[in-house]
């Protein structure tokens, strides 16, 4: 093999001016017919789709599920297929203010084939996006967002064929996406779901589970309420929280399983501890963030002696700006919250849409949301959507996309 470090970068001076010529002496379109993998890729992964609410179904418990499908007055025909488990990312403006939040589908991906992507979203505590949807979103109203976007999809190669799921609350959509997928054939994995409510009448989509459960032997689910069970308890029900024995008590035995979890970040906190006890392979364990992470200090390795408030200067689009805000609240949070909007899908660390270069101060990165490479913190690159301030910081921030 090649020593690269032997190479001279100046070797390839000369092949660009050749490269040059061949781009000058060649047709200015592609003849018809030679660029479908490029009309593929624009299919599966639009910039942005333009849609409207069909219809919406209210769940109770202030939680609603919008259908959505293609809105072509604004020039999206079809809507773009999805792996089950992947979520949208929704593009609104609330008081003048460009804000984005990433929601799961909870539709099967065939029923985006057919035209409708269905999002269910629940109010979150003091959430400014979900209150606004829960509040607005009638049939009719005009919805921008993101391709299907995220990994938290059943992967073949890497998953045990047996799989536990856990869901917490409103954390359920993925995993009704990727039930009615098993069932519908797109999917071919067996899901064991342990789901988490409070009581019987909490549960989100009982009746699609038990729907689910009737359709395909390769579906159970149990639930596993967290209130006490007056009287008898209720078939399929636990009472308590996910806890490694009641993993193990559904978990094959003398097989390899992979864990699914998608929740609320207390539902994280507890379940990683218990999961720690059961020695599964890395791999085999996968999370879903499920909304924003707050409250940094809560966690065991936050450094002490931070200041309340800190100030940020950044420069986005030319412009330079500083502004404060509470360290509790994430880089990208302080800079919604005065006004300045920041390119994000996510919010949670994965996607990397919101890459910025931290050119003074520090940052702490909660460690379940730590997906930076290597070369990240060479060139001292920070995620402002999971990056908390620990003191004063300078950053430049690309251009919103
Ligand atoms: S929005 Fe995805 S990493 Fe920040």
């Amino acid at each position: 093999m090649a020593d690269l470090k032997s190479l001279k970068a100046t070797k390839f001076i000369p092949m660009l001016a050749d490269r040059q010529k061949r781009f000058d002496s060649s047709a200015a379109m592609l003849p018809p017919g030679s660029d479908q993998a490029r009309v593929l890729a624009r299919a599966l992964h639009p910039k942005r789709q333009y849609l409207k609410v069909a219809n919406v179904i209210d769940r109770g418990q202030d939680c609603k599920s919008f259908e959505l499908v293609a809105d072509e007055t604004r020039g999206t025909k079809s809507l773009a297929y999805f792996g089950a488990g992947k979520y949208l990312t929704v593009f609104e403006t609330i008081d003048g203010m460009s804000i984005t939040r990433a929601y799961s589908i909870s539709s099967s991906p065939k029923d985006s084939l057919e035209g409708k992507y269905v999002l269910t979203i629940k109010l979150v505590e003091g959430g400014l996006m979900s209150r606004y949807i829960l509040d607005n979103w009638t049939v009719g109203t005009p919805v921008e967002v993101s391709a299907p976007s995220g990994n938290f999809e059943y992967q073949p190669l890497r998953d045990a064929k047996k799989v536990i799921c856990l869901a917490g609350g409103s954390g359920i959509t993925p995993f009704i996406s990727m039930a009615n997928a098993i069932a519908d054939g797109d999917e071919d994995f067996e899901m064991t779901l342990l789901y988490g409510s409070r009581n019987y009448d909490n549960i989100l989509f009982k009746d699609e589970l038990d729907e689910l459960v009737k359709k395909c032997d390769k579906i159970k689910v149990v639930h596993v309420l967290s209130d006490k069970i007056e009287g008898k308890k209720p078939k399929g029900t636990e009472q308590g929280f996910i806890t490694a024995k009641l993993i193990k008590k559904y978990a094959p035995k003398d097989e390899e399983y992979s864990v699914f979890l998608c929740g609320p970040q207390q539902m994280y906190a507890f379940v990683d501890k218990e999961l720690e006890t059961l020695g599964l392979k890395k791999k085999f364990i996968r999370h879903e963030m499920f909304g924003e992470f707050h409250n940094p200090a809560s966690q065991p390795d936050y450094p002490s002696d931070v200041p309340e408030t800190v100030s940020i200067t950044v420069t986005i689009q030319d412009e330079t700006k500083t502004v404060t805000g509470s360290t509790g609240d994430s880089v990208m949070q302080i800079l919604e919250k005065n006004g300045i909007s920041v390119p994000a899908r996510c919010r949670s660390g994965e996607c990397g849409f919101c890459h910025s270069h931290l050119l003074a101060g520090k940052v702490y990165v909660p460690k379940n949301l730590e997906y930076r490479r290597m070369a990240d913190y060479v060139f001292d690159c920070i995620h402002p959507c999971c990056s908390f301030p620990l003191t004063d910081l300078k950053i430049n921030v690309p251009v919103a996309k």
